[in-house]
């Protein structure tokens, strides 16, 4: 029993030191996080999971985009979309890229 709370314990700071570090790395040093990005530009429209459709938002789950094209909307906008070249940095676009090709089911 005391085993299993020792191990329980490791975990809970092995996995608190993972968290804190992964913060650290996204922050002010230019280091992209896709999904920090997406929840700051993109959930408004988009929803938590891409399927919100706000203002008629494509649906981000049902993509068929190639990533390259997903890249593309997401740096140059499209109809009501706005261009996002200009707010985000190339890192940011390449990880949100990434992310938002995640939430395809
Ligand atoms: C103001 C609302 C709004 C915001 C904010 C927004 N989008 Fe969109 N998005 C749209 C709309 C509307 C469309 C559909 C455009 C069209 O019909 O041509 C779209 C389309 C897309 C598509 C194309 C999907 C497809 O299969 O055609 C992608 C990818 C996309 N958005 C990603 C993003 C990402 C990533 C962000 C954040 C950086 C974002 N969007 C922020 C409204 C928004």
């Amino acid at each position: 029993m005391k085993l299993l709370k020792f191990a329980a314990f490791t975990m809970f700071i092995s996995l608190a030191f993972g968290f804190s570090s992964c913060r650290k790395g996204s922050t002010g040093n230019g280091k992209a996080e896709g999904v920090e990005v997406y929840k700051k530009h993109c959930r408004l429209c988009h929803g938590v999971d891409g399927t919100l459709g706000l203002s008629g938002a494509a649906d981000l789950s049902r993509s068929a985009l190639s990533p390259e094209d997903t890249r593309r909307v997401i740096e140059s906008g499209r109809r009501t979309m706005q261009a996002f070249g200009g707010v985000l940095s190339e890192e940011e676009i390449r990880a949100v890229t990434d992310y938002v090709i995640s939430l395809r089911k």
